[in-house]
């Protein structure tokens, strides 16, 4: 079979930096002349603006947002034998964190709605090896925070976002980032925000925690050439910090263009037989990713394909059932919410620049295809 051509694809990162690629040209130059190449003002500027954006005190750039979950864990004092809770349905990363800290990953089933942690499964799976819970703004969709934050200090525990799917996302008001100890983003190309690279970043309202974490990210350090603890060389670089400024100010645009798309989808499919993405009243989706659930997930893929719509099955392994994770031996059955929807989710195509007449023609498409199932 020939290879289909791509006319919609998953993501375009492209169009995004065409409109604005003066912009980025100018931030880049205003680096590399300047013979500074790591850390330096232009990365403490991203850093107040991005603390700014979030609601809170600091922000500490990081490498990457693998880098960042690692050592807010580490500062948050996780270490061999420890116990951190997750959501079953995550990034990887989000558990190899816990693994880098010499801790075991407690992964946790998520609720029906949203795709979020399961709060109310959360206590049983406390024991006092337990440190630290780490909700994941999954797709976008904030955590429902509050009962959380409730248990966590009920038990004495650190809670710490991944809000790597959920920059600008609001829960009651509050922005992501600002609803718990610290938050760890990830600025990946593709995020809703992104940058041209690796890049991450940790928030907190906690002075001492950013300080360990400033000295953290960098071998350890509080003065140069003084090594405090094992530290780490983990710092986000200036030319990365640079195009996340020029990019920080057109977030809220982007964020709404999303919105609206998704919006979109959303009366379009509505009287099809698949789930399609909520959002609470409490809480403001971002949209990193358009995830609906179908049964026929795979025939709509390839059907989808097949006339140039390119889509993604973004995690369709629960991380405890990852072969890396057999160790711990979880069962399906022990994260059934999770198992089951890992076979049906599919992400549509959906990123700010994308048109109003694509998200039409991907949702004619998808209705085409249903009318077909009907008339086998
Ligand atoms: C939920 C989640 N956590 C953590 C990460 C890790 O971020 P990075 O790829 O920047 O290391 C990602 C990124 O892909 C993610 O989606």
């Amino acid at each position: 079979m020939n290879k289909p051509i791509i006319r919609i694809p998953a993501e375009d990162l492209t169009r995004q930096y065409q409109q604005i690629r003066w912009e980025i040209a100018a931030a880049i130059d205003s680096v590399l002349p300047s013979g500074k190449y790591t850390l330096g003002p232009i990365l403490e500027q991203f850093e107040q603006e991005f603390a700014a954006y979030c609601g809170v005190k600091h922000a500490i750039g990081i490498s990457n947002g693998t880098e960042a979950l690692h050592l807010a864990l580490v500062a948050l004092g996780v270490g061999p034998g420890d116990e951190v809770i997750t959501q079953a349905n995550t990034y990887v990363a989000t558990a190899f964190a816990v693994n880098y800290c010499g801790a075991t990953p407690v992964f946790v089933d998520i609720e029906p709605i949203y795709s979020n942690i399961d709060v109310a499964k959360i206590e049983a799976k406390i024991t006092p090896r337990t440190k630290v819970i780490i909700p994941v703004h999954i797709y976008g969709h904030p955590v429902d925070m509050d009962p959380i934050m409730d248990l966590a200090k009920k038990h004495n525990l650190k809670v710490l976002e991944d809000a790597s799917h959920a920059h600008g996302a609001r829960y009651k008001g509050k922005r992501t980032g600002s609803l718990a100890d610290a938050a760890a983003f990830s600025f990946y190309p593709s995020k809703v925000l992104g940058a041209y690279g690796d890049a991450g970043a940790i928030v907190t309202n906690d002075d001492e925690l950013a300080h360990r974490l400033r000295v953290l990210r960098y071998m350890g350090q509080e003065v140069k050439h003084t090594h405090l603890v094992i530290g780490f060389q983990q710092r986000l670089d200036p030319v990365q910090a640079a195009i996340l400024r020029v990019k920080l100010r057109h977030l809220d645009r982007w964020i709404e263009k999303r919105r609206q798309l998704a919006a979109l989808y959303t009366q379009l499919l509505q009287d099809l037989p698949i789930n399609l993405p909520q959002e609470a009243e409490w809480a403001s989706h971002v949209y990193y990713l358009y995830t609906i659930r179908t049964k026929e997930r795979d025939a709509l893929a390839d059907y989808l394909l097949q006339h140039g719509v390119e889509t993604q099955k973004i995690y369709h392994t629960p991380v405890p059932l990852q072969p890396c994770y057999q160790y711990l031996n979880y069962q399906p059955d022990d994260i059934p919410f999770a198992y089951n929807y890992a076979a049906k989710l599919l992400n549509l195509p959906l990123f700010p620049e994308m048109t109003e007449e694509e998200v039409k023609e991907v949702s004619e498409l998808i209705h085409r295809f249903f009318e077909g199932c009907l008339n086998e």
